[in-house]
């Protein structure tokens, strides 16, 4: 794996991940009955019959699925910086024109157009990196892939790992391009010597691929969190927090627990802060139309984002943390720079504890230079202060950049 690979999703910081399958057209509901689990285990949990599920991919006809849209808005208004889809997920059905099987999105829909060549073509355009999520063990379709909440000691696992999921990944990596990142998933009980075969299939088609977390055994090139947890500290390896926009990774007419747009900015800077990525989900529905919710919540976090891209990618972990709970700010940082993102509004930014000799304090909106003092409090704390101009006292969405003499912030800490 080359560093600038690695260089690359370390810079990434944030992207998108999408979630569309069969269980999208379920959303979230079977016979009536509303799951209350992510949606798109809706097959497992409700244990609805093999031969039933498939007959959804009759009514596979996304008339509204629009991956130009969805990729440009992503890149261009969200700020993201790569995309993974799932191709295949629990449900063993692949959202490709795989050659392997017949249960995909061109064989067996109305629809019968291959929805990753044109999520392809529209990275391709608007220069979005491509990943692909693939469950690589669990497969309720398969009578030999694994099954959460089963009895797998019968399953002749290795002949359903020969005959699709190995032929799988391999048409994935040679007929898509480029792929950054395979995003494996619920290893479940695969053993070494089959995720040391599947990792090896990958590098050997692709040797800059990232394999994640999930992959198993410790072969993942970099680390993936639990689902909706990021690390309370920073973290120099690679790592990234798979999250959802509300409960549940595929869509559901039911869950409308959509964080606020606050909420995903404080949980970017968070991660960014900490070193890692944040891979924010969306859920089309069947008819391949994007929640409203979900736009509206990414429309403003990228508002925010493209307006400071400097401030978030590209920046290294704030490690050591600085020593204080901040309810209206939160940092990032760059050698020789500090940001404060400004989340609530101020007359001006105080930080106590920062001792780094302050040059210039500027918006980094648009590099407007501020005023700045740093100074000693009656209490003998160092206190760097930025006063802001009338405009900006009564927002709470920008960000300001301290330049420092030294490359790393200086913060002293509360006790000790
Ligand atoms: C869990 C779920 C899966 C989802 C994934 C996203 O593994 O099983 O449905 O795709 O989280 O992180």
């Amino acid at each position: 794996m080359r560093e600038e690979t690695r260089q690359w999703f370390r810079d990434a910081k944030y992207g998108l991940f999408i979630h569309w399958g069969l269980y999208s057209i379920l959303a979230g509901e079977y016979r009536g009955v509303k799951t209350d689990k992510v949606a798109e285990w809706i097959l497992n949990y409700m244990d609805i019959p093999v031969e039933e599920y498939r007959e959804l991919a009759r009514q596979f006809a996304p008339d509204h699925f629009n991956a130009d849209e969805i990729v440009r808005k992503a890149k261009e208004d969200w700020g993201m910086q790569y995309l993974v889809f799932t191709t295949k997920h629990h449900e063993g059905f692949a959202m490709y024109d795989s050659k392997v099987s017949d249960y995909n999105v061109v064989k067996a829909t109305p629809y019968g157009k291959d929805v990753l060549r044109e999520i392809r073509e529209a990275c391709d355009k608007y220069g979005m990196k491509l990943g692909l999520y693939y469950s690589q063990a669990q497969d309720w379709d398969d009578p030999d892939g694994y099954r959460n909440h089963a009895d797998n000691s019968k399953k002749n696992f290795r002949r359903y790992f020969d005959e699709k999921v190995k032929p799988q990944v391999a048409e994935l990596l040679t007929n898509y391009g480029e792929i950054c990142l395979i995003w494996f998933d619920t290893p479940m009980e695969m053993t070494y010597e089959e995720t040391k075969e599947l990792a090896d299939l990958v590098h050997g088609l692709q040797p800059e691929c990232l394999l994640s977390g999930r992959t198993g055994h410790g072969l993942g090139d970099y680390r993936t969190s639990g689902d909706n947890f990021l690390p309370a500290l920073p973290c120099g390896e690679l790592w990234e927090a798979p999250a959802t926009l509300n409960d549940t990774w595929g869509y559901s007419k039911h869950d409308h627990n959509w964080k606020s747009p606050e909420d995903v900015l404080r949980l970017l800077l968070r991660i960014t802060a900490r070193g890692g990525n944040y891979l924010l989900n969306i859920g089309p529905r069947g008819d391949g139309s994007v929640p409203e919710e979900s736009v509206a919540v990414l429309d403003a976090v990228g508002r925010y984002v493209t307006a400071n891209r400097e401030a978030i990618f590209g920046t290294q972990p704030v490690d050591p943390i600085y020593p204080y709970e901040l309810d209206w700010a939160l940092l990032t940082r760059r050698p020789h720079k500090i940001y404060i993102h400004v989340l609530r509004p101020r007359k001006h930014a105080t930080l106590l504890g920062v001792a780094n000799h302050v040059t210039r304090a500027t918006l980094v909106e648009d590099g407007r230079e501020l005023e700045v003092s740093c100074t000693m409090t009656t209490e003998g704390d160092s206190r760097v202060r930025v006063f802001f101009p009338e405009d900006l006292t009564g927002r709470a969405d920008f960000a300001v950049c301290l330049e420092t003499e030294e490359a790393d912030p200086v913060f002293e800490p509360f006790a000790g």
